[in-house]
């Protein structure tokens, strides 16, 4: 989108992201730890190895490095990943995926369940950072938004605020964030003061500031964070008295229209933090002091609400089963076996990693029966692969005691 693209929000190449920026970048973990119970065990640094040892990295490119042949997997990112989403996107693929990889003389590689959830966790963690910032307009922004009006950047320090020059070592918005968090209340009342108005600040506009202010002031110190971890997130969500605002007073977070890149996320409770401020102070909510690390496990617990699948809708599932066609060759026990794997076996595995793996490798057998047997290929729509997933589970509860698609 930006002609200029010098700094990447979270680290330079994609190997460096992957080498380096998963340990600074707070977003690191935030898949990996997220919902469905099942993409938590992913580790998003073998998932770029499993990217790379199964090849799909010469037909998909991740933020330009890579193939061309199919889309870039870290790019599309306007709506809200999740798991059964993923599963049906795969699924929707696969004669387009099986073509290509015969034309191009590509054997499909097979993929264990194991590959398949660091898959999953890479796959979500390209999605949640930010697109490089710009830094020509991070300085626009700077004026734009009216920081510029309190802040020099150049280390004069002539401003009603400190100076950000300083800040060019920040590379990561969730440090941002929390110290605009921490400093909220003090320059509300500067603004207050100087007449000026809470500036807001929208989608990457975060980025692009931080891309400025690292082009000034970049220096060799550096903060890492670990990656966020969703299971913090959600007991700091409560203990730091978020919780007893969202949902109520706030919207619900779950279902709030919110950003998918962390980035975006810290501007938008930036935008929130005076009227956030004044309800706690009225509210006698106390304003716990929050450190970085902490919020970076606090957004990651947030954006894995928004990431989780609906609870899948068992009836509806069904009638996806047999309208898609599934039924025909998976329903009956006595024909099963020349068809298909009995349904009742599907049910088995019926999670979004355990259906992705199937169809991966079992993709080109079936798409051989179905174009045999006169059927196309079917195709999901959003949520539709959450409920067959929920209809096949309730055929027979997972042995492995996992959580039901859709839950939790
Ligand atoms: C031979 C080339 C090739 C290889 C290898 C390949 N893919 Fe693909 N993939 C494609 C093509 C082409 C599409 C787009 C199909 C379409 O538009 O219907 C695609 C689509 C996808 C999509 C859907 C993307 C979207 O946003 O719509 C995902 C996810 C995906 N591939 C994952 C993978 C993974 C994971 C691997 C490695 C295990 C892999 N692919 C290997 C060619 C390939
Ligand atoms: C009306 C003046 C004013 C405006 C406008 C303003 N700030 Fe501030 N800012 C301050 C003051 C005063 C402080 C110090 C508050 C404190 O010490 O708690 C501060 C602190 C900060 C800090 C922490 C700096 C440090 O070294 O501790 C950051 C980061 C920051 N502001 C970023 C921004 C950004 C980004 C914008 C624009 C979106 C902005 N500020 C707009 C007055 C302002
Ligand atoms: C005293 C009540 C209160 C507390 C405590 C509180 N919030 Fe909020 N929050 C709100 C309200 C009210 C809004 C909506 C404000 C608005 O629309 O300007 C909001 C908005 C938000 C938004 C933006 C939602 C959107 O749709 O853009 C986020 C993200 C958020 N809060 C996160 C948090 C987090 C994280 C915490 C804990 C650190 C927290 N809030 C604590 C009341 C609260
Ligand atoms: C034309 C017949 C046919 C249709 C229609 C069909 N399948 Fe299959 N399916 C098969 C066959 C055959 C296999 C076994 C392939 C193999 O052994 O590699 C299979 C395997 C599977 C597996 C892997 C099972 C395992 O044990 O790992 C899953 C999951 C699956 N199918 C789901 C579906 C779903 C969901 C639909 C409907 C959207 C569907 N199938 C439609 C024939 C079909």
């Amino acid at each position: 989108m930006n002609p200029t693209r010098p700094h990447r929000s979270c680290g330079g190449t994609i190997s460096l992201i992957i080498h380096v920026a998963v340990l600074t970048c707070v977003t690191g973990g935030v898949f990996a730890q997220t919902n469905s119970g099942d993409t938590r065990s992913g580790d998003i640094m073998r998932g770029w190895r499993i990217f790379r040892e199964k090849q799909c990295v010469t037909c998909h490119a991740i933020w330009d490095q890579g193939g061309h042949i199919g889309p870039d997997l870290g790019r599309s990112r306007t709506e809200h990943l999740s798991p059964g989403k993923l599963a049906g996107t795969m699924w929707n693929h696969i004669p387009k995926m099986l073509s290509r990889m015969k034309a191009t003389g590509h054997a499909p590689p097979t993929l264990t369940r194991d590959d398949m959830a660091q898959l999953f966790a890479l796959l979500f963690f390209v999605r949640s950072l930010d697109e490089p910032g710009n830094p020509i307009r991070g300085r626009e922004l700077l004026q734009s938004r009216g920081c510029a009006s309190c802040h020099s950047v150049d280390t004069s320090g002539s401003g009603i605020g400190p100076d950000l020059a300083k800040w060019g070592s920040y590379a990561n918005p969730i440090i941002w964030s929390q110290m605009m968090w921490e400093h909220a209340p003090l320059m509300d009342a500067a603004m207050k003061q100087n007449d000026v108005a809470w500036p807001k600040l929208e989608g990457s506009d975060l980025v692009h500031i931080i891309a400025y202010v690292r082009s000034v002031g970049a220096s060799a110190e550096k903060v890492y964070l670990h990656p966020g971890s969703a299971s913090r997130g959600r007991e700091l969500f409560t203990k730091k008295g978020c919780a007893q605002c969202h949902p109520g007073v706030g919207p619900d977070l779950a279902t709030a229209d919110l950003p998918v890149s962390v980035g975006a996320l810290a501007s938008r409770m930036w935008n929130h933090s005076p009227d956030m401020a004044k309800l706690m102070s009225e509210r006698g909510v106390e304003r716990r002091p929050i450190a970085a690390q902490e919020l970076a496990d606090i957004l990651s617990y947030v954006l894995a609400l928004q990431n989780r699948d609906d609870k899948g809708n068992v009836a509806h599932g069904e009638r996806v089963f047999m309208q898609k066609g599934c039924g025909s060759c998976h329903e009956r026990e006595e024909i099963a076996d020349a068809m298909g794997p009995v349904v009742t076996k599907l049910g088995q595995d019926a999670t979004p990693i355990d259906m992705a793996t199937a169809l991966w490798n079992h993709g080109e057998t079936m798409l051989q029966r179905m174009s045999e047997a006169g059927i196309t290929w079917p195709v999901f729509d959003d949520g539709e692969m959450v409920d067959l997933l929920a209809y096949l589970q309730s055929l027979k509860p997972s042995p492995k005691g996992s959580a039901p698609a859709g839950s939790k």
